[in-house]
Order: structure tokens, then sequence, then C-alpha cells
């Protein structure tokens, strides 16, 4: 089956990117493994006909939104992330009315169609960045995570008006988990990724993207990590970092969307070129505004 991938994205002169939440498998064969930012940065820059994204569609999206005459390719058109579905076009204008003059920011984790209608896109690595960059904006509207939305606030002190949506797979991650574990590995380290509760977030020593975990562990003295997320992530972790003990906070903290990928599927989709995922070219246009903002400020 690897082979055959490998075979066919060299006739294809496809790319294959992977979120690091997706299976051990299929983290495997990618070129490249990485967040929601540096996974837009490196779909910006890519050489290639053909992207495979392994992740869920809003990433997949971003892709076609930076590379627009690239064949954009998920796997499983299902793999939808169920957050960025909690917020719809039509919901964000109606609440921009009521708010006039607010500037709009979204999480990556949301369709086009919302960036579209967002001023200012970001992720979980660079949202406080850009929050504090806002101190002009008097009102700022936050789509979709309000934990996320929340988490930004306590770090940068500004008050903003917060979409009611969250992550059901970081929802699972419960503070009395982190709590048990704290008593059963008291020289552990606890990393969490801020789409966690905010009673979680209190318990952790540092909070990151997946992205910055991966980053982070390597650097870190301790020897035994607590890691509230996604537990997709503990593959890359563990093959990076051989010597250190990964203790996921919830075993059940598993996404059914970023795992719908499988590596049979890439096989198939590159067979059939398809799923493919286009954004429109009119929603595409406004919502690049918004990510290219993102990306301006991460280079910084
Ligand atoms: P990051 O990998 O950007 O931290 O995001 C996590 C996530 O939930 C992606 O769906
Ligand atoms: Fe969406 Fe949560 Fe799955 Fe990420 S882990 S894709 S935020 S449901």
């Amino acid at each position: 089956m690897v082979d055959r991938i490998l075979k066919l994205k060299e006739t294809r002169n496809a790319i294959i990117l992977s979120h690091n939440y997706q299976l051990g498998e299929v983290q495997d064969i990618a070129d490249f493994v990485g967040d929601s930012l540096e996974l837009s940065q490196k779909a910006a820059k890519i050489d290639a006909d053909v992207i495979v994204f392994c992740g869920v569609n809003f990433m997949a999206e971003t892709a076609s939104i930076l590379c627009p005459d690239k064949v954009v390719l998920l796997p499983d058109a299902q793999a939808r992330c169920p957050m960025a579905d909690m917020i719809t076009a039509e919901a964000l204008r109606h609440k921009k009315q009521e708010l006039p003059g607010a500037t709009v920011v979204c999480y990556i984790n949301s369709t086009a169609e919302v960036k579209a209608e967002s001023d200012f896109c970001c992720t979980s690595s660079n949202a406080v960045k850009l929050i504090e960059s806002l101190n002009h904006a008097n009102e700022v509207l936050f789509v979709p995570d309000q934990y996320l939305g929340y988490y930004i606030e306590t770090k940068t002190g500004k008050k903003m008006t917060l979409w009611p949506g969250y992550c059901p797979t970081h929802g699972r991650i419960q503070p009395q988990h982190v709590i048990r574990l704290k008593q059963e590995y008291p020289q552990a380290e606890v990393i969490v990724h801020p789409e966690c509760h905010p009673e979680v977030i209190s318990l952790a020593d540092v909070v990151l993207s997946t992205g910055g975990m991966c980053r982070y562990v390597k650097e870190t003295t301790a020897e035994d990590i607590i890691v509230g997320t996604e537990i997709g992530i503990i593959h890359r972790l563990r093959k990076e970092s051989p010597g250190k003990r990964f203790i996921p906070v919830s075993e059940q903290a598993i996404c059914p969307r970023m795992k719908l990928i499988s590596l049979e599927k890439i096989l198939w989709s590159l067979e059939d070129m398809t799923p493919v995922v286009k954004v429109h070219e009119e929603t595409r246009l406004k919502a690049k505004k918004a990510v290219d903002r993102m990306l301006e400020i991460s280079k910084s």
C-alpha cells in the first residue's frame, strides 16, 4: 500500500501534508507533518501539482485558498471539523449586524465562507500575538472557539465577544483527569492545547499549539510529560523524543473526523483524483485577505 501511494504520488507530482492528529501510519508517509499554521505556511510555498491533505476540511480549504491552481485532495469528504461547523456565514453576518464596527477574528477552524466574512484569521499558535496587535480595535468578535477565545482574553486582557463554539474532542479532557495524573506522576509537566476547557488550562504548566508541543518537549528537561490534546500527537512526540514518557490526559480524546483519513483512502484519492476541495473564487479572494494577514503577522 505504501509503495503504491509513493509511486502514484510521483506520477501525479503530489505532496502529502498531514496534521499532527492523523493516524501514525498516515503521518509516517507524509512529506510534512505539522500544526494548522505550519501546514498553511507549507501549502503557500508548495511546488507540486497536487496536495493530498490529511486532516479536516477547513485545512484543505485553506490550502485551496492559498494555492488556487493546485488540485487539493481531502481523502475523505466527511472529514469535517464539528467546531468549524458550529458557525455559518449567515449566522456570522447576523451577529456582525448586532455589533457594527466590531473587528472579526476567526480561528482557522472555520469554513472558507466564515473566513470570507472575517477581518483576520488566526491559529492556536499566533492567536495571542494577533489579538495583541489589535489594541486599536474597540470591539473584537472572536469565532467560533469560546475556549481559545477565553484563553486569549486571559493572556492579553482584551475583552472580546466570544462565539459559543467548542471542540468536542478537547471537551473530553476533564480537570479531574489532569488532577489524578498529577498525583500519579508528581514529577511530570502538564502541556495542554488552548482548545481545552479553562479549568483544564488552569492546571497546566504550558499551553501550546500542537506544533508548539512538538518543539517544547525537545527543549524541556522534564522526562515525563502529561499531554492534554488529541492523542494522535503522541505518535509524533514518541517518535521525535524516544527517551521521554508521554502520558495522554485522556485516551478518549480522539477526533473521529481526523481519523477518517487512512492509507487506503489516500491511495484511492490519488488513483481517482477525488474528492477535490476547491473554494469558490469570490469566497476565496475574500477569505484570502484574512488568511494573508495571519501569515504576515506570523513572519515576525
Ligand atoms: P493546531 O494543530 O493548530 O494546534 O490545532 C489543533 C486542532 O484542533 C486542529 O483541528
Ligand atoms: Fe475540530 Fe477538535 Fe477535531 Fe480539531 S480536534 S478537527 S478542533 S473537532
